[in-house]
Protein backbone atom coordinates (compact mmCIF):
# COMPACT_ATOMS: atom_id res chain seq x y z
CA UNK A 1 0.00 0.00 0.00
CA UNK A 2 1.79 3.58 -0.88
CA UNK A 3 1.75 6.03 1.96
CA UNK A 4 -0.70 8.49 2.84
CA UNK A 5 -0.96 11.26 4.66
CA UNK A 6 1.94 14.51 5.38
CA UNK A 7 4.01 13.45 2.00
CA UNK A 8 1.66 11.11 0.34
CA UNK A 9 1.68 13.00 -2.59
CA UNK A 10 1.71 10.52 -5.85
CA UNK A 11 4.48 10.67 -8.48
CA UNK A 12 2.09 9.72 -10.72
CA UNK A 13 -0.26 12.52 -10.45
CA UNK A 14 -0.74 14.89 -13.75
CA UNK A 15 1.30 17.95 -13.74
CA UNK A 16 -0.96 20.73 -12.91
CA UNK A 17 -3.39 19.26 -10.93
CA UNK A 18 -3.07 18.48 -7.38
CA UNK A 19 -3.46 14.95 -6.42
CA UNK A 20 -5.87 13.96 -3.90
CA UNK A 21 -3.09 13.82 -1.25
CA UNK A 22 -1.80 17.68 -1.93
CA UNK A 23 0.30 18.58 1.20
CA UNK A 24 1.17 21.61 -0.25
CA UNK A 25 0.61 23.28 3.47
CA UNK A 26 2.63 21.34 5.57
CA UNK A 27 6.17 22.13 6.08
CA UNK A 28 9.10 19.31 6.02
CA UNK A 29 9.40 17.44 8.90
CA UNK A 30 13.07 18.76 9.66
CA UNK A 31 11.80 22.61 9.40
CA UNK A 32 9.18 21.88 12.04
CA UNK A 33 11.30 22.97 15.16
CA UNK A 34 7.98 24.55 16.45
CA UNK A 35 5.36 22.80 17.73
CA UNK A 36 2.55 22.08 14.81
CA UNK A 37 -0.20 23.45 17.17
CA UNK A 38 -0.40 24.63 20.72
CA UNK A 39 -2.28 26.39 22.68
CA UNK A 40 -0.85 29.27 25.17
CA UNK A 41 -2.70 29.87 28.57
CA UNK A 42 -5.79 29.18 27.39
CA UNK A 43 -9.08 29.76 29.20
CA UNK A 44 -12.52 28.86 28.11
CA UNK A 45 -15.95 29.86 30.27
CA UNK A 46 -19.18 28.84 29.54
CA UNK A 47 -21.55 30.87 31.77
CA UNK A 48 -20.63 29.88 35.43
CA UNK A 49 -18.37 26.89 34.01
CA UNK A 50 -15.09 26.98 33.34
CA UNK A 51 -14.41 24.57 30.65
CA UNK A 52 -10.75 25.60 30.29
CA UNK A 53 -8.78 26.94 32.97
CA UNK A 54 -4.92 28.29 31.53
CA UNK A 55 -3.87 25.42 29.14
CA UNK A 56 -0.78 25.80 28.07
CA UNK A 57 -0.21 22.31 25.83
CA UNK A 58 1.65 21.83 22.32
CA UNK A 59 1.41 19.21 19.87
CA UNK A 60 4.50 18.66 17.83
CA UNK A 61 4.50 17.18 14.37
CA UNK A 62 4.75 13.23 14.04
CA UNK A 63 3.87 12.45 17.59
CA UNK A 64 0.31 10.74 18.71
CA UNK A 65 -0.45 13.35 21.58
CA UNK A 66 -3.25 11.44 23.64
CA UNK A 67 -5.75 14.03 25.89
CA UNK A 68 -7.64 12.26 28.51
CA UNK A 69 -9.47 13.42 31.06
CA UNK A 70 -12.51 12.79 33.24
CA UNK A 71 -15.92 13.82 31.44
CA UNK A 72 -16.19 17.37 31.63
CA UNK A 73 -12.94 18.05 32.13
CA UNK A 74 -12.83 20.04 28.95
CA UNK A 75 -11.09 18.07 26.37
CA UNK A 76 -13.71 18.41 23.26
CA UNK A 77 -13.70 22.48 24.20
CA UNK A 78 -9.58 22.55 23.70
CA UNK A 79 -9.86 20.53 19.96
CA UNK A 80 -13.14 22.79 19.54
CA UNK A 81 -10.89 25.30 19.97
CA UNK A 82 -7.84 24.12 17.93
CA UNK A 83 -10.48 23.73 14.89
CA UNK A 84 -11.91 27.41 15.44
CA UNK A 85 -15.18 26.40 16.52
CA UNK A 86 -14.75 28.48 19.56
CA UNK A 87 -12.79 31.49 20.84
CA UNK A 88 -10.69 31.68 24.07
CA UNK A 89 -11.79 34.20 26.28
CA UNK A 90 -8.08 33.95 27.21
CA UNK A 91 -4.47 32.64 25.45
CA UNK A 92 -4.06 32.01 22.29
CA UNK A 93 -2.92 29.66 19.82
CA UNK A 94 0.25 29.31 17.97
CA UNK A 95 1.07 27.04 14.89
CA UNK A 96 4.37 26.49 13.86
CA UNK A 97 5.40 28.87 15.74
CA UNK A 98 3.26 31.82 14.59
CA UNK A 99 0.37 33.09 16.42
CA UNK A 100 -3.06 32.37 14.95
CA UNK A 101 -6.39 34.19 15.48
CA UNK A 102 -9.12 31.62 14.23
CA UNK A 103 -12.43 33.42 13.37
CA UNK A 104 -13.79 30.52 12.16
CA UNK A 105 -13.06 26.31 11.58
CA UNK A 106 -12.07 27.62 7.42
CA UNK A 107 -9.31 29.33 9.06
CA UNK A 108 -7.96 26.28 10.69
CA UNK A 109 -8.82 24.05 7.54
CA UNK A 110 -6.61 26.31 5.73
CA UNK A 111 -3.41 25.81 7.84
CA UNK A 112 -3.98 22.05 8.11
CA UNK A 113 -5.58 21.70 10.96
CA UNK A 114 -9.02 19.25 11.59
CA UNK A 115 -10.95 17.61 14.03
CA UNK A 116 -13.06 14.74 13.32
CA UNK A 117 -15.80 14.89 15.94
CA UNK A 118 -17.60 12.22 17.52
CA UNK A 119 -20.68 13.34 15.67
CA UNK A 120 -20.43 12.36 11.99
CA UNK A 121 -19.43 15.71 9.90
CA UNK A 122 -20.24 14.41 6.58
CA UNK A 123 -23.40 15.72 3.99
CA UNK A 124 -25.81 11.34 4.22
CA UNK A 125 -27.29 12.68 1.18
CA UNK A 126 -24.37 13.03 -1.00
CA UNK A 127 -22.07 10.30 -2.15
CA UNK A 128 -18.65 9.42 -1.09
CA UNK A 129 -17.07 11.13 -4.00
CA UNK A 130 -19.26 14.48 -3.63
CA UNK A 131 -18.17 14.70 0.15
CA UNK A 132 -14.65 14.47 -0.25
CA UNK A 133 -14.28 16.92 -2.95
CA UNK A 134 -16.89 19.00 -1.66
CA UNK A 135 -16.03 22.63 -2.27
CA UNK A 136 -13.61 21.26 -4.64
CA UNK A 137 -15.70 20.54 -7.90
CA UNK A 138 -14.61 23.44 -9.66
CA UNK A 139 -10.31 22.17 -9.67
CA UNK A 140 -11.54 19.25 -11.05
CA UNK A 141 -12.70 20.51 -14.81
CA UNK A 142 -13.59 24.45 -15.64
CA UNK A 143 -16.73 24.96 -14.58
CA UNK A 144 -18.36 21.08 -15.29
CA UNK A 145 -18.62 18.58 -12.86
CA UNK A 146 -16.62 15.77 -14.47
CA UNK A 147 -17.88 12.47 -12.97
CA UNK A 148 -15.30 10.11 -14.71
CA UNK A 149 -12.30 12.62 -13.00
CA UNK A 150 -14.41 12.81 -9.56
CA UNK A 151 -14.54 8.86 -9.33
CA UNK A 152 -11.22 8.31 -10.39
CA UNK A 153 -9.83 10.41 -7.84
CA UNK A 154 -11.90 8.86 -5.39
CA UNK A 155 -11.11 5.63 -6.19
CA UNK A 156 -7.84 6.36 -5.65
CA UNK A 157 -7.88 7.59 -2.43
CA UNK A 158 -10.28 4.64 -1.27
CA UNK A 159 -7.22 2.18 -2.05
CA UNK A 160 -4.86 4.52 -0.33
CA UNK A 161 -7.01 3.60 2.89
CA UNK A 162 -7.74 -0.44 1.70
CA UNK A 163 -11.59 0.01 0.97
CA UNK A 164 -11.27 -0.04 -2.84
CA UNK A 165 -13.13 -3.24 -2.77
CA UNK A 166 -15.80 -2.25 -0.11
CA UNK A 167 -16.31 1.06 -1.33
CA UNK A 168 -17.16 2.63 -4.55
CA UNK A 169 -17.41 6.70 -5.20
CA UNK A 170 -21.23 7.05 -5.56
CA UNK A 171 -22.35 4.81 -2.44
CA UNK A 172 -24.30 7.45 -0.64
CA UNK A 173 -22.53 8.56 2.56
CA UNK A 174 -25.42 8.45 4.75
CA UNK A 175 -25.06 4.63 4.22
CA UNK A 176 -21.44 4.22 5.62
CA UNK A 177 -21.17 2.68 8.92
CA UNK A 178 -19.38 4.99 11.40
CA UNK A 179 -15.91 3.14 10.50
CA UNK A 180 -16.09 4.20 7.16
CA UNK A 181 -17.59 7.56 7.87
CA UNK A 182 -14.30 8.23 10.16
CA UNK A 183 -11.87 6.92 7.23
CA UNK A 184 -14.09 9.24 5.43
CA UNK A 185 -13.69 12.25 7.27
CA UNK A 186 -9.90 11.37 7.19
CA UNK A 187 -9.66 11.22 3.69
CA UNK A 188 -11.21 14.43 3.03
CA UNK A 189 -9.26 15.93 5.84
CA UNK A 190 -5.99 14.93 4.08
CA UNK A 191 -6.99 16.64 0.61
CA UNK A 192 -6.42 19.88 1.55
CA UNK A 193 -2.73 18.65 3.66
CA UNK A 194 -2.82 17.88 6.99
CA UNK A 195 -0.37 19.75 9.96
CA UNK A 196 -2.57 18.56 12.78
CA UNK A 197 -5.66 16.39 13.12
CA UNK A 198 -7.52 15.52 16.85
CA UNK A 199 -9.98 12.79 16.95
CA UNK A 200 -12.36 12.80 19.70
CA UNK A 201 -13.53 9.76 20.89
CA UNK A 202 -13.13 7.83 17.33
CA UNK A 203 -13.54 4.29 18.45
CA UNK A 204 -16.42 4.43 20.59
CA UNK A 205 -19.06 3.06 18.32
CA UNK A 206 -15.99 1.06 16.22
CA UNK A 207 -15.79 -2.97 16.47
CA UNK A 208 -12.31 -3.83 17.75
CA UNK A 209 -11.09 -5.07 14.18
CA UNK A 210 -12.39 -1.17 12.75
CA UNK A 211 -10.63 0.89 15.36
CA UNK A 212 -7.39 -1.65 14.46
CA UNK A 213 -7.47 -0.34 11.25
CA UNK A 214 -8.24 3.06 12.03
CA UNK A 215 -5.06 2.82 14.71
CA UNK A 216 -2.60 2.10 11.59
CA UNK A 217 -4.17 5.04 9.76
CA UNK A 218 -3.83 7.49 12.44
CA UNK A 219 -0.13 5.62 13.45
CA UNK A 220 1.29 5.89 9.37
CA UNK A 221 -0.14 10.04 9.44
CA UNK A 222 2.13 10.31 12.52
CA UNK A 223 5.26 8.93 11.00
CA UNK A 224 4.32 10.82 8.06
CA UNK A 225 5.12 14.43 10.37
CA UNK A 226 1.19 15.13 11.18
CA UNK A 227 0.53 15.97 14.82
CA UNK A 228 -2.10 13.98 16.16
CA UNK A 229 -4.09 14.91 19.63
CA UNK A 230 -6.33 11.47 20.28
CA UNK A 231 -8.85 11.66 22.89
CA UNK A 232 -10.03 8.37 24.23
CA UNK A 233 -11.54 6.94 27.52
CA UNK A 234 -9.99 3.69 26.78
CA UNK A 235 -6.87 3.48 28.55
CA UNK A 236 -5.67 0.27 26.77
CA UNK A 237 -6.03 2.43 23.34
CA UNK A 238 -4.07 5.91 25.46
CA UNK A 239 -1.44 3.49 25.82
CA UNK A 240 -0.71 1.54 22.47
CA UNK A 241 -1.41 4.26 20.79
CA UNK A 242 0.11 7.90 22.20
CA UNK A 243 3.74 8.65 22.34
CA UNK A 244 2.49 10.97 24.73
CA UNK A 245 -0.14 11.56 27.79
CA UNK A 246 -1.69 14.96 28.45
CA UNK A 247 -3.94 14.61 31.25
CA UNK A 248 -7.22 17.41 31.89
CA UNK A 249 -8.68 17.84 35.55
CA UNK A 250 -11.57 20.34 35.75
CA UNK A 251 -10.51 22.49 32.61
CA UNK A 252 -6.82 21.95 33.75
CA UNK A 253 -3.62 20.45 32.68
CA UNK A 254 -2.39 18.60 35.82
CA UNK A 255 -0.14 15.68 33.95
CA UNK A 256 1.60 15.29 30.57
CA UNK A 257 4.30 12.98 30.53
CA UNK A 258 5.80 10.47 27.13
CA UNK A 259 3.75 7.67 27.82
CA UNK A 260 5.82 4.86 28.66
CA UNK A 261 7.02 6.68 31.85
CA UNK A 262 3.27 7.28 32.61
CA UNK A 263 2.07 4.04 34.16
CA UNK A 264 -1.65 3.48 33.77
CA UNK A 265 -2.64 3.71 37.71
CA UNK A 266 -0.67 6.62 37.53
CA UNK A 267 -2.88 8.26 34.23
CA UNK A 268 -6.20 7.15 35.86
CA UNK A 269 -5.40 9.01 39.37
CA UNK A 270 -4.60 12.26 37.24
CA UNK A 271 -7.83 12.23 35.44
CA UNK A 272 -9.96 11.32 38.75
CA UNK A 273 -7.54 12.48 41.54
CA UNK A 274 -7.73 9.41 43.48
CA UNK A 275 -6.66 6.00 42.98
CA UNK A 276 -9.05 3.53 41.66
CA UNK A 277 -8.27 0.23 42.69
CA UNK A 278 -10.64 -2.64 41.32
CA UNK A 279 -12.29 -1.93 38.13
CA UNK A 280 -14.62 -4.56 38.49
CA UNK A 281 -15.43 -5.28 41.88
CA UNK A 282 -18.21 -7.66 42.37
CA UNK A 283 -19.93 -8.93 45.45
CA UNK A 284 -21.40 -12.54 46.06
CA UNK A 285 -23.72 -13.01 43.66
CA UNK A 286 -26.91 -15.40 43.63
CA UNK A 287 -28.35 -16.77 40.34
CA UNK A 288 -31.69 -17.49 41.00
CA UNK A 289 -34.30 -18.33 38.98
CA UNK A 290 -35.03 -17.21 35.12
CA UNK A 291 -36.43 -13.89 35.04
CA UNK A 292 -36.23 -12.72 31.21
CA UNK A 293 -37.07 -15.54 28.89
CA UNK A 294 -36.62 -14.73 24.85
CA UNK A 295 -37.98 -17.57 22.62
CA UNK A 296 -37.82 -17.76 18.63
CA UNK A 297 -37.00 -13.89 18.86
CA UNK A 298 -37.24 -12.66 14.85
CA UNK A 299 -37.40 -9.43 13.26
CA UNK A 300 -36.24 -7.68 10.48
CA UNK A 301 -32.59 -7.76 11.69
CA UNK A 302 -32.90 -10.76 14.23
CA UNK A 303 -33.30 -14.38 13.37
CA UNK A 304 -34.91 -17.02 15.79
CA UNK A 305 -32.95 -15.83 19.20
CA UNK A 306 -33.72 -17.58 22.35
CA UNK A 307 -32.04 -17.52 25.59
CA UNK A 308 -32.93 -16.60 29.90
CA UNK A 309 -31.87 -14.23 32.00
CA UNK A 310 -31.92 -15.12 35.91
CA UNK A 311 -32.41 -13.05 38.57
CA UNK A 312 -28.91 -11.73 40.00
CA UNK A 313 -27.23 -12.74 37.06
CA UNK A 314 -25.07 -10.07 34.55
CA UNK A 315 -25.35 -11.71 31.18
CA UNK A 316 -22.77 -10.15 28.47
CA UNK A 317 -24.48 -9.68 24.62
CA UNK A 318 -20.92 -9.59 22.80
CA UNK A 319 -20.87 -9.17 18.62
CA UNK A 320 -19.44 -6.55 15.86
CA UNK A 321 -21.26 -3.71 15.22
CA UNK A 322 -23.89 -4.77 12.97
CA UNK A 323 -24.94 -8.24 14.01
CA UNK A 324 -28.28 -7.46 15.98
CA UNK A 325 -27.36 -6.90 19.42
CA UNK A 326 -28.84 -3.20 19.69
CA UNK A 327 -31.87 -4.49 17.23
CA UNK A 328 -32.44 -7.91 19.79
CA UNK A 329 -32.77 -5.22 22.85
CA UNK A 330 -35.13 -2.69 20.90
CA UNK A 331 -37.38 -5.79 20.00
CA UNK A 332 -37.43 -6.98 23.82
CA UNK A 333 -38.26 -3.12 25.04
CA UNK A 334 -41.12 -3.14 22.09
CA UNK A 335 -39.22 -0.50 20.17
CA UNK A 336 -38.77 -3.01 16.88
CA UNK A 337 -41.73 -5.01 15.68
CA UNK A 338 -41.26 -8.85 16.62
CA UNK A 339 -42.29 -10.56 13.83
CA UNK A 340 -41.93 -14.12 15.87
CA UNK A 341 -41.09 -15.03 19.08
CA UNK A 342 -42.05 -14.41 22.43
CA UNK A 343 -40.87 -12.51 25.24
CA UNK A 344 -41.56 -13.36 28.77
CA UNK A 345 -41.09 -11.88 32.09
CA UNK A 346 -41.04 -14.51 34.95
CA UNK A 347 -43.07 -16.63 33.06
CA UNK A 348 -45.59 -14.30 31.91
CA UNK A 349 -45.70 -13.80 28.42
CA UNK A 350 -46.33 -10.01 27.54
CA UNK A 351 -47.83 -8.57 24.65
CA UNK A 352 -45.57 -5.92 23.26
CA UNK A 353 -47.06 -3.29 21.09
CA UNK A 354 -44.40 -0.81 22.55
CA UNK A 355 -41.61 0.43 25.34
CA UNK A 356 -44.88 1.27 27.50
CA UNK A 357 -46.06 -2.51 27.49
CA UNK A 358 -41.82 -3.74 28.32
CA UNK A 359 -41.69 -1.15 31.31
CA UNK A 360 -45.18 -1.99 33.06
CA UNK A 361 -43.62 -5.86 32.62
CA UNK A 362 -40.51 -4.28 34.80
CA UNK A 363 -38.43 -4.49 32.13
CA UNK A 364 -35.99 -1.22 31.63
CA UNK A 365 -33.81 -0.14 28.97
CA UNK A 366 -30.89 2.36 28.48
CA UNK A 367 -30.50 2.27 25.01
CA UNK A 368 -27.36 3.09 23.18
CA UNK A 369 -27.99 6.42 20.95
CA UNK A 370 -28.67 8.79 23.90
CA UNK A 371 -29.59 11.90 22.00
CA UNK A 372 -32.27 10.53 19.83
CA UNK A 373 -33.51 8.03 21.98
CA UNK A 374 -33.26 8.35 26.10
CA UNK A 375 -32.80 11.87 27.15
CA UNK A 376 -35.06 14.98 27.36
CA UNK A 377 -32.16 17.69 26.41
CA UNK A 378 -34.42 20.32 27.32
CA UNK A 379 -35.26 19.03 30.70
CA UNK A 380 -32.84 19.19 33.78
CA UNK A 381 -30.74 16.66 35.22
CA UNK A 382 -32.89 16.40 38.08
CA UNK A 383 -35.96 15.40 35.50
CA UNK A 384 -34.12 13.42 33.76
CA UNK A 385 -33.01 11.19 36.37
CA UNK A 386 -36.09 10.52 38.54
CA UNK A 387 -38.83 10.56 35.61
CA UNK A 388 -38.64 7.45 35.21
CA UNK A 389 -39.18 6.61 38.83
CA UNK A 390 -42.17 7.65 39.27
CA UNK A 391 -43.03 4.93 41.67
CA UNK A 392 -40.60 5.82 43.93
CA UNK A 393 -41.28 9.42 44.66
CA UNK A 394 -45.47 10.00 44.02
CA UNK A 395 -47.36 8.11 46.51
CA UNK A 396 -51.39 8.53 45.76
CA UNK A 397 -50.42 10.84 42.90
CA UNK A 398 -48.43 13.18 45.00
CA UNK A 399 -45.04 13.93 43.79
CA UNK A 400 -42.80 14.28 46.98
CA UNK A 401 -40.32 17.34 45.27
CA UNK A 402 -37.67 16.49 48.01
CA UNK A 403 -37.60 12.41 47.28
CA UNK A 404 -36.92 13.56 43.65
CA UNK A 405 -34.32 15.87 44.38
CA UNK A 406 -32.66 13.36 46.80
CA UNK A 407 -32.88 10.39 43.88
CA UNK A 408 -31.02 13.01 41.80
CA UNK A 409 -28.73 13.99 43.56
CA UNK A 410 -27.91 10.34 44.68
CA UNK A 411 -27.01 9.29 41.47
CA UNK A 412 -25.25 12.73 40.14
CA UNK A 413 -22.84 12.14 42.95
CA UNK A 414 -22.34 8.20 42.67
CA UNK A 415 -22.09 8.54 38.70
CA UNK A 416 -20.26 11.84 39.26
CA UNK A 417 -22.17 13.48 36.90
CA UNK A 418 -20.27 17.14 36.02
CA UNK A 419 -23.01 20.00 35.83
CA UNK A 420 -23.42 23.46 37.33
CA UNK A 421 -26.66 22.40 39.00
CA UNK A 422 -29.37 19.75 38.78
CA UNK A 423 -31.45 22.40 37.35
CA UNK A 424 -29.26 22.80 34.51
CA UNK A 425 -30.45 21.70 31.18
CA UNK A 426 -29.09 18.47 29.74
CA UNK A 427 -28.21 19.55 26.17
CA UNK A 428 -25.20 21.65 28.02
CA UNK A 429 -23.61 18.46 29.25
CA UNK A 430 -20.65 17.05 27.94
CA UNK A 431 -21.53 13.62 25.67
CA UNK A 432 -20.25 11.64 28.97
CA UNK A 433 -22.16 13.16 31.32
CA UNK A 434 -25.43 13.34 29.12
CA UNK A 435 -24.53 9.30 29.14
CA UNK A 436 -24.78 9.05 32.81
CA UNK A 437 -27.92 10.97 33.37
CA UNK A 438 -29.46 8.09 30.94
CA UNK A 439 -28.09 5.38 33.33
CA UNK A 440 -29.03 7.15 36.43
CA UNK A 441 -32.32 7.17 35.58
CA UNK A 442 -32.53 3.39 35.19
CA UNK A 443 -30.09 2.30 37.61
CA UNK A 444 -32.20 4.32 40.13
CA UNK A 445 -35.90 2.96 38.86
CA UNK A 446 -34.58 -0.90 39.34
CA UNK A 447 -36.57 -2.99 37.13
CA UNK A 448 -36.83 -6.31 37.66
CA UNK A 449 -34.60 -6.73 33.96
CA UNK A 450 -32.45 -4.00 32.93
CA UNK A 451 -30.86 -4.06 29.34
CA UNK A 452 -28.22 -1.89 28.87
CA UNK A 453 -27.05 -0.70 25.57
CA UNK A 454 -22.77 0.25 25.62
CA UNK A 455 -23.84 1.67 29.31
CA UNK A 456 -19.83 2.68 29.52
CA UNK A 457 -19.59 4.22 25.94
CA UNK A 458 -17.65 7.92 25.99
CA UNK A 459 -17.54 7.47 30.14
CA UNK A 460 -14.35 8.33 32.69
CA UNK A 461 -12.66 5.49 34.18
CA UNK A 462 -13.31 6.61 37.56
CA UNK A 463 -17.59 6.94 36.40
CA UNK A 464 -17.09 3.57 34.45
CA UNK A 465 -15.78 2.04 37.93
CA UNK A 466 -18.97 3.28 39.76
CA UNK A 467 -21.38 2.15 36.78
CA UNK A 468 -19.71 -1.67 36.65
CA UNK A 469 -20.48 -1.28 41.13
CA UNK A 470 -23.65 -0.60 40.44
CA UNK A 471 -24.63 -3.31 38.09
CA UNK A 472 -23.03 -5.90 40.56
CA UNK A 473 -25.23 -4.22 43.21
CA UNK A 474 -28.28 -4.32 41.27
CA UNK A 475 -27.30 -7.68 40.51
CA UNK A 476 -27.09 -8.47 43.92
CA UNK A 477 -30.07 -7.51 44.31
CA UNK A 478 -31.55 -10.26 42.25
CA UNK A 479 -32.29 -7.63 39.18
CA UNK A 480 -31.53 -9.71 35.82
CA UNK A 481 -29.16 -7.36 33.68
CA UNK A 482 -28.48 -7.89 30.08
CA UNK A 483 -25.65 -5.91 28.98
CA UNK A 484 -24.79 -5.05 26.04
CA UNK A 485 -20.54 -3.98 24.97
CA UNK A 486 -18.11 -3.78 22.38
CA UNK A 487 -15.54 -3.64 25.12
CA UNK A 488 -13.98 -6.79 25.42
CA UNK A 489 -12.26 -6.08 28.64
CA UNK A 490 -15.45 -4.69 30.37
CA UNK A 491 -18.01 -7.68 29.36
CA UNK A 492 -15.42 -10.04 30.48
CA UNK A 493 -15.08 -7.94 33.77
CA UNK A 494 -18.42 -7.87 34.46
CA UNK A 495 -20.46 -10.69 32.88
CA UNK A 496 -21.54 -14.03 34.59
CA UNK A 497 -22.31 -15.36 30.80
CA UNK A 498 -21.54 -13.62 27.50
CA UNK A 499 -23.74 -14.70 24.60
CA UNK A 500 -22.20 -13.73 21.45
CA UNK A 501 -24.08 -12.86 18.34
CA UNK A 502 -23.35 -13.09 14.43
CA UNK A 503 -25.51 -12.14 11.78
CA UNK A 504 -28.44 -11.59 13.58
CA UNK A 505 -28.04 -15.07 15.32
CA UNK A 506 -26.95 -16.19 19.00
CA UNK A 507 -23.94 -18.44 17.67
CA UNK A 508 -22.43 -18.83 21.21
CA UNK A 509 -22.98 -19.13 24.70
CA UNK A 510 -20.18 -18.92 26.72
CA UNK A 511 -19.30 -19.34 30.89
CA UNK A 512 -16.79 -16.40 32.54
CA UNK A 513 -14.33 -19.18 33.02
CA UNK A 514 -14.67 -20.19 28.97
CA UNK A 515 -14.81 -16.82 27.79
CA UNK A 516 -11.52 -14.55 26.34
CA UNK A 517 -11.40 -12.24 24.11
CA UNK A 518 -9.87 -14.55 21.18
CA UNK A 519 -12.91 -16.63 21.64
CA UNK A 520 -15.16 -13.78 21.53
CA UNK A 521 -13.84 -12.49 18.43
CA UNK A 522 -13.82 -15.59 16.43
CA UNK A 523 -17.06 -16.71 16.95
CA UNK A 524 -18.65 -13.22 16.28
CA UNK A 525 -16.42 -13.52 12.99
CA UNK A 526 -18.03 -16.96 12.55
CA UNK A 527 -21.60 -15.97 10.79
CA UNK A 528 -22.06 -18.96 9.02
CA UNK A 529 -22.31 -21.12 12.42
CA UNK A 530 -25.32 -22.99 11.70
CA UNK A 531 -25.59 -23.56 15.24
CA UNK A 532 -24.99 -21.85 18.83
CA UNK A 533 -22.28 -23.39 20.28
CA UNK A 534 -22.50 -23.60 24.02
CA UNK A 535 -19.49 -23.75 25.90
CA UNK A 536 -19.55 -24.51 29.66
CA UNK A 537 -17.00 -25.36 32.08
CA UNK A 538 -18.47 -28.39 34.68
N1 LIG B 1 -21.81 24.98 24.59
C1 LIG B 1 -21.72 24.81 25.91
N2 LIG B 1 -22.54 25.45 26.77
C2 LIG B 1 -22.43 25.28 28.10
N3 LIG B 1 -21.54 24.48 28.69
C3 LIG B 1 -20.69 23.81 27.89
C4 LIG B 1 -20.74 23.92 26.46
N4 LIG B 1 -19.79 23.13 25.94
C5 LIG B 1 -19.18 22.54 26.98
N5 LIG B 1 -19.70 22.96 28.15
C6 LIG B 1 -19.26 22.55 29.49
O1 LIG B 1 -17.86 22.65 29.54
C7 LIG B 1 -17.28 21.58 30.29
C8 LIG B 1 -16.27 20.85 29.42
O2 LIG B 1 -16.96 20.15 28.40
P1 LIG B 1 -16.24 19.28 27.30
O3 LIG B 1 -17.29 18.92 26.31
O4 LIG B 1 -15.04 19.98 26.81
O5 LIG B 1 -15.80 18.00 28.15
P2 LIG B 1 -15.04 16.68 27.68
O6 LIG B 1 -13.75 16.62 28.42
O7 LIG B 1 -15.00 16.61 26.21
O8 LIG B 1 -16.01 15.55 28.29
P3 LIG B 1 -16.50 14.13 27.68
O9 LIG B 1 -15.43 13.15 28.02
O10 LIG B 1 -17.75 13.81 28.47
O11 LIG B 1 -16.77 14.29 26.22
C9 LIG B 1 -18.45 20.71 30.73
O12 LIG B 1 -18.77 21.04 32.06
C10 LIG B 1 -19.57 21.10 29.79
O13 LIG B 1 -20.81 20.90 30.41
MG1 LIG C 1 -15.98 15.40 24.79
Amino acid sequence: MSQIGATGRRGDAPPGESGALDQTNKPSVREAAAPALAAVGVSKHFGVVRALDDVTLAVRSGEILALVGENGAGKSTLVRIFEGVYRPDQGALTAGGAPQAFRSPSDAHALGIRVIHQEPDIVPDLSIAENLFLGDFRRIHGVFLDRADLARRTRQMLAEFGLEKDLGPWIRAGDLGPAQRQLMEIMRALRGGLRVLALDEPTSSLTEEEAQRLFRVVRRLRDDGVGIVYISHRMREVRDLADRVAVLRDGRLVAERRTAEFPESEIVQAMVGRPIADLYERGARRRGEAVLSVRGLTTKRVRDVSFDVHSGEVVGLAGLVGAGRSELAEAIFGHDRMLAGSVAVRGRTIRLRSPADAIAAGIGFAPEDRKSQALLLMRSVKDNISLAVPDLISRFDFVDPGAERRIATEFADRLRIRTPSLDAAVSNLSGGNQQKVVLGRWLARRPKVLILDEPTRGIDVGAKAEIYRLIAELAGEGIALLVISSEMPELLGMADRILVMAGGRLVAELDREAANEERILSLAMAENLTRTETVRTP
